[in-house]
């Protein structure tokens, strides 16, 4: 069972394998942070406290298995809110001590990873190794390159895929590397759409509205042009703090979308807040100006991360992390990647946005290894990769 607890979703699964998702239940708490235009962490652990016990109990009910018949349990560590992060952890030992069950810690980036690999194992596929991963959520934007452990060491393990042998089998993956290529300066990307859709009266969180809105933009003129962002020193991190404050001031100095702006605000005062409310108060303008946003972020994205898979020479990238769910990354992803004779891996929309089927299947390799937690385990806010 996978328990995840680091931002302000509540979230347990029950995965056979790594691979097999049994059952998976998230909690989201969006509706209690949207006032706030933002994850306001102290509220965020009340409401695991109160979200965890019916989560754990869901999460084994649909799966259809007792507590007592899991072969361990696996929590998120860090990163992320340390009060947040506690909940799960206290909630995963005490689980884990009571029915005398194995304790595994994953880092939630690990997570992100693997949640390409259940989608992929769904369609009965399985990415090679090496990779190129890049995570692009509201928290983190970076990338990394993952090798099958057994890979650096000897340069016979050509069949470094992830493998799916039973718990207990004997065989089975010896875990992975991760080697950070780039990361974002400033912001990250889901941070900066939840900004600028907040500048523009758009709601929280930005980023499934921007979408769609720049989808039906088609191809109306942009009122402003953003050219690609350069970072110094490392060309394959990012940055989308000065993208975020052109679009400020873009919108700062036209006096012309204050009132569609206070138009769209009131709306979402009064709960309206769909797309279909919200696209009749947008201006041609408007449109153009999330389209060009969108389209800056996701040639940057996608720029970085095919040079990164370039440079490494590998034949596969994985893309997740909330942001892995927008239509235009995809697509733009899907286009290069065939160009360049790559296969790119998505999680489904419902696996790239925190869960915690993820964090059970990156916990598999340690399950294996008996890589195991033990009662000292405690949240770590800023927890690295690799
Ligand atoms: O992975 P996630 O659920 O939580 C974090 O770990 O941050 O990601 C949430 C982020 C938010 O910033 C949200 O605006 C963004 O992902 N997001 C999107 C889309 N759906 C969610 N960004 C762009 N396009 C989307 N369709
Ligand atoms: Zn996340």
């Amino acid at each position: 069972m996978g328990i995840e607890s680091s931002c302000d979703e509540t979230a347990a699964a029950v995965v056979v394998g790594g691979r097999k998702i049994l059952s998976s239940v998230v909690a989201s708490q969006i509706d209690i942070h949207r006032k706030y235009g933002g994850v306001v962490p102290e509220l965020a652990s009340r409401e695991h406290l109160r979200q965890i016990v019916p989560v754990v109990r869901e999460a084994a009910e649909q799966a259809g298995v007792r507590l007592e018949d899991l072969d361990a349990i696996a929590v998120t560590q860090g990163p992320g809110l340390v009060g947040s992060l506690l909940v799960g952890i206290t909630y995963g030992k005490t689980l884990a001590e009571a029915l005398g069950k194995p304790l595994i810690a994953v880092n939630h980036l690990e997570g992100h990873i693997h949640a390409a690999f259940l989608e992929a194992h769904r369609e009965g596929d399985e990415p090679k190794l090496p990779a190129v991963c890049l995570i692009v959520s509201g928290g983190h934007t970076v990338l990394y390159e993952m090798r099958a452990r057994e890979e650096n060491n000897s340069s016979a393990a050509k069949a470094a895929t992830h493998k799916t042998e039973d718990p207990g089998s004997g065989g089975g993956t010896e875990g992975h590397t991760y080697k950070k290529l780039g990361q974002t300066r400033d912001d990250a990307a889901g941070e900066a759409y939840d900004k600028v859709a907040k500048l523009l009266g758009l709601g929280y969180p930005g980023g499934p509205i921007l979408d769609r809105l720049a989808a039906a933009a088609g191809n109306v003129t942009a009122p402003v042009k953003f050219g690609p962002t350069k970072t110094r020193g490392n060309a394959l991190d990012f940055s989308f703090s000065g993208l975020k404050t052109a679009v400020l001031y873009h919108v700062r100095e036209r006096p012309e979308y204050n009132e569609e702006i206070a138009k769209r605000e009131k709306a979402l005062h009064e709960g309206h807040r769909k797309f279909e409310e919200l696209l009749p108060l947008c201006s041609v303008q408007t449109l153009g100006l999330v389209r060009e946003f969108q389209n800056a972020v996701v040639r940057d994205l996608v720029e970085r991360t095919m040079t990164a898979a370039e440079q490494c020479g590998v034949g596969t990238v994985l893309v997740s992390g909330g942001v892995a769910a927008n239509r235009q990354l995809r697509a733009t992803f899907e286009e290069r990647a065939r160009d360049a004779k790559i296969k790119v891996f998505f999680p489904s929309p419902e696996l790239s946005t925190d869960n915690a089927a993820m964090i059970a299947a990156a916990a598999y390799p340690r399950f294996v290894e008996r890589r195991f937690a033990d009662l000292r385990l405690n949240a770590t806010a800023s927890m690295p990769l690799g």
